[in-house]
């Protein structure tokens, strides 16, 4: 698959009402959402979603954060998906993200930033999988 993106909701933005408001962004934006669901990961399931990070100081918090209530994971399409996406989000950390971009209008802190985005396509293809089975993409 090309030109995909996965995105997750995370835990506090499902929280505090966000999704519905997130979601609206996204498609305005121009992506065609292709899969989604509302899951609450287990531990071992974020940990896994994030071994990237495994050596990193915030590992700990992050697996325990996004473990913490279910999120909402899709797969979106645009052409250069990827991209198109990290742009529509904005930087990590909220406080230094651009304004009118989901993790500013939505993002609470460094952690807390609503909102998950591929960083690469072979990465897009992993995570799409980690969530969905190519009969649940449409
Ligand atoms: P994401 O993977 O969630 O889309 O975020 P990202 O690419 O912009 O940032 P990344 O470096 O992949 O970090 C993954 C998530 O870990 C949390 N984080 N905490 N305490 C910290 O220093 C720190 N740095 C990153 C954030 O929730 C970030 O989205
Ligand atoms: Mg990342």
């Amino acid at each position: 698959m090309n030109n995909i993106t996965l995105t997750i909701i995370k835990p506090d933005a499902v929280k505090d009402g966000h999704t519905g408001a997130i979601l609206e962004q996204i498609e305005k934006a121009g992506f065609r959402i292709k899969a989604l669901k509302m899951k609450h990961l287990s531990e071992n399931e974020a940990g896994a979603f994030y071994a990237v990070h495994k050596e990193r100081p915030f590992y700990g918090e992050l697996v325990a954060y996004m473990s913490s209530g279910p999120v909402i994971p899709a797969v979106l399409e645009k052409v250069n998906a990827v991209a198109e996406f990290r742009n529509l989000i904005g930087a990590t950390n909220p406080a230094n993200a651009e304004e009118g971009t989901v993790r500013k209008r939505f993002g609470k802190s460094l952690q807390s930033n609503a909102i998950h985005g591929s960083d690469s396509d072979e990465n897009a293809n992993i995570e799409a999988h980690f969530f969905f089975s190519d009969s649940e993409i449409y």
